[in-house]
């Protein structure tokens, strides 16, 4: 995997060209992280323009559930390892994030979380078969506060109908978010679709506190966790 860049990441047809959900942003990688990057590309699913068979990945009859924008996966680690019979495949554009992921997931000798870099968007549309995925997790998405960046929000109406056309009837997405007003935008945008039900939740126990999650308690801000599930 190289270097964070939108450029050239195949993108998806939910959105206009040109909008992604993440801010391009950089930042240093540590030795670790890049060393994980190398020695564990076992763990790495390519690009592939073909529906990808989970199978080969996590073996037959495994539920999968993809995380969209797992950052340094500190979520991703702690339900995995809560949940050995599910298979993880977090996605996110962030490569140091990606690379401390594999490194833990190695430390803790956890089998069963695969990594891709890439729009996870796109990812969902062509490398995700229909109504294949038992649950989709989304932590702390960007929140986009100003109005003429909503857009950019992962929680609207053309992402909620492919991440939908996704899932199994009955798959979940769970959500969390620092941001009330995103919250409550989130909950406004599940609520006027049918195919959708559920709504604002006690935080699972099984939810380890993000490393975002971390920075916005310390900053005093509540946190929002939402799950929904498909309706036929
Ligand atoms: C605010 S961070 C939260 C990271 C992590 N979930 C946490 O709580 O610490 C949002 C993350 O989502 C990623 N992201 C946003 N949209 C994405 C997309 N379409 N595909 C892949 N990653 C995405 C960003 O790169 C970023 O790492």
């Amino acid at each position: 995997m190289s270097g964070e860049r939108s450029r050239g990441l195949p993108h998806s047809g939910a959105l206009r060209p040109g909008i992604r959900t993440f801010k391009p942003r950089r930042s240093r990688i540590t030795r670790r992280a890049e060393a994980a990057l190398v020695t564990r590309t076992d763990l790495v699913i390519p690009w592939s323009d073909a529906p990808l068979a989970f199978r080969d990945h996590w073996g037959a009859g495994i539920p999968v559930v993809v995380e969209i924008g797992c950052g340094d996966g500190r979520a991703t680690l702690g339900m995995a390892q809560e949940d050995p019979g599910i298979g993880v495949w977090a996605v996110d554009v962030h490569t140091p994030g990606l690379g401390t992921l594999l490194a833990d997931v190695t430390d803790a000798d956890i089998t069963n979380v695969r990594v891709s870099e890439g729009d996870a968007l796109a990812i969902l549309e062509t490398m995700v078969p229909p109504h294949s995925l038992a649950g989709v997790r989304s932590f702390f998405p960007d929140p986009w506060p100003k109005a003429r960046h909503h857009k950019r929000r992962l929680v609207q109406p053309a992402i909620l109908d492919l991440v939908r056309s996704r899932l199994q009837v009955g798959g979940f997405w769970h959500l969390a978010t620092d941001w009330q007003e995103y919250a409550d935008a989130m909950a406004e945008c599940f609520d006027a679709e049918r195919h959708w039900s559920g709504g604002i939740v006690e935080r699972p126990a099984d939810r380890p506190v993000t490393h975002y999650e971390s920075r916005a308690l310390r900053e005093g801000r509540t946190i929002t966790d939402l799950i929904y599930r498909t309706v036929a």
